[in-house]
């Protein structure tokens, strides 16, 4: 018989590997990320008929902007475009799209859109996506402090702090943390949230990862012993 399957209830995905995507092709790596929407659009479908409830995607990080300003550029734009094609898909899908980051720095067209589609897909719940945009878990924790000292707060609490944080405190934090691309390494995603998240990292670049992947993923996540600290 095959093992039983857990479905994680919050799946966090740094989708990494679009400009090597693009490179092993011959293309510009702008056509890698033209592939990794494609992507995270069948990745949040799967997502949702899994019955994943929360789904955080990693697509620009504090970082990424010392990337060269064509890059950036197309990035921020496609992000824009994007978000106002798929408006109505998200609506009629019942998917609600929140973003998580910094707000300050975004091309004011995209900001727009972000808040737009925020507004408008509130009240859906099939399943929640975060997008981390201009997203850093240095800067989230530091924006996090900041905010309790204007509230006139002087003492930091575990709890108070999380209340704090760009996801809101109903999120459970993440079950798993799949990142694509090979690398093995965190780039600041989700800091706080990840101290007993599920590692899983795979060689899948993003532009071709998809619902199987994400099955072999949760096919490793459902035989990990978790436990938290504890003895089991
Ligand atoms: C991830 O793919 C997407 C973003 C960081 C925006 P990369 O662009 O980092 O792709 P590689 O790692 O260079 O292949
Ligand atoms: C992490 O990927 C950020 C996103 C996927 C959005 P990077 O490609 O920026 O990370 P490093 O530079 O390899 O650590
Ligand atoms: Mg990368």
């Amino acid at each position: 018989m095959a093992p039983k399957i857990k479905i994680p209830t919050h799946v966090a995905i740094i989708m990494d590997g679009n400009g090597r995507w693009a490179t092993n092709r011959g293309l510009p790596r702008i056509e890698g990320h033209v592939e990794g929407v494609k992507a995270a659009e069948r990745t949040i479908d799967a997502a949702k008929e899994l019955g994943i409830k929360y789904l955080t995607l990693y697509a620009f990080s504090t970082e990424n902007w010392y990337r060269p300003p064509e890059e950036v550029n197309f990035l921020m734009e496609l992000l824009r475009d994007y978000l106002k094609e798929k408006l109505p898909t998200f609506l009629e899908k019942d998917i609600r799209v929140s973003f998580i980051g910094r707000r300050d720095r975004i091309p004011k067209d995209t900001l727009e859109w972000m808040e737009k589609v925020e507004k408008e897909t509130k009240r859906c719940r099939s399943i929640e996506v975060f997008v981390a945009v201009d997203y850093g878990g240095r800067d989230e924790i530091v924006r996090a402090v900041n905010k309790i000292i204007k509230e006139g707060g002087r003492e930091i609490t575990e709890n108070l702090l999380r209340q704090h944080l760009d996801i809101p405190p109903y999120v459970e934090d993440p079950d798993l943390l799949i990142r694509t691309g090979g690398e093995k390494r965190i780039s600041n995603f989700l800091l706080w949230y990840i101290s007993y998240t599920e590692l899983y990292f795979t060689p899948v670049l993003w532009p071709d990862f998809n619902k199987e992947h994400l099955l072999e993923a949760i096919k490793d996540y459902s035989q990990r012993v978790r436990k938290f600290g504890r003895v089991k």
